[in-house]
């Protein structure tokens, strides 16, 4: 199972490096075989010496060695710390921030020559989930257009819109049947993120094609993701 904490825009330098050091050492001890993936903020990357079950990823970067983009990071900033694994196309990049899909690919694009490791989020809003699972599955479909899906190092998470930081999870009926209809055609593991919290973690992780979590706002506490890390390794 793959067990992912997304930081958003929280936590500074210094209490990145305090988390990542109680995090590493709760994983030494549980001798759990699942891997754990941060996402912390890119001023807060450094080279960590971890337990080789975690890797630290970057929320975002741009599809470019390096160059002129204010603002941007690109591959050369991110090599120095020797970091190979990405976020790609999370819902607050493309709802919040207008990323497009013709944007996005050219970033998997990028990172997948490099060999990174992309979690490559889909998810629809809320008026898409009210039109039923066929607008479901076509909207989430949609997401992966210009995505090679057969990338060896794909991992996909499905993170409703409407449940990402409003403490909505989708129900358990409604994952299984959405990760059932997109398991047909992704071979790729498959996340859930939206609202996972420790209290819910394991009735998520037991559901069917659900190979791991994707975790936002309970994640920001170290000893709640260490829980859910517990959590999975009892399944
Ligand atoms: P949330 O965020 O857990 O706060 O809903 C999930 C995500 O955005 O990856």
């Amino acid at each position: 199972m793959i067990i992912a904490a997304n930081f958003k825009t929280n936590h500074t330098r210094k209490s990145t490096k305090e988390y990542i050091e109680k995090l590493n050492s709760y994983v030494n001890d549980l001798g759990s075989k699942d891997s754990v993936l941060v996402f912390p903020p890119s001023t807060a990357l450094d080279s960590f010496d971890l337990n080789d079950k975690i890797s630290v990823g970057i929320q975002n970067a741009y599809a470019t060695e390096k160059g002129s983009f204010t603002g941007e990071i690109g591959y050369e900033q991110i090599e120095e710390f020797g970091i190979d694994t990405i976020l790609i196309g999370h819902s607050e990049r493309r709802h919040v921030l207008g990323e497009s899909q013709d944007e996005i690919v050219k970033k998997y694009e990028f990172y997948k020559a490099k060999g990174f490791k992309i979690i490559y989020c889909i998810g629809e809003p809320k008026k898409v989930r009210e039109e039923g699972i066929e607008s479901v599955i076509a909207y989430n479909f949609a997401q992966l257009e210009g995505i090679d899906i057969s990338y060896k190092n794909l991992i996909v998470a499905y993170e409703p819109v409407w449940a990402i930081g409003t403490g909505l999870t989708a129900s358990t009926k409604q994952i299984e049947e959405t990760l059932g209809l997109l398991k047909e055609k992704i071979k790729a593991p498959i996340l859930y993120g939206g609202s996972v919290k420790v209290a819910n973690t394991k009735e998520i992780l037991g559901i069917k094609n659900c190979e791991g979590i994707l975790v936002g706002t309970a994640s920001w506490d170290v000893n709640a993701f260490c829980e859910m890390i517990g959590i999975a390794k009892n399944i």
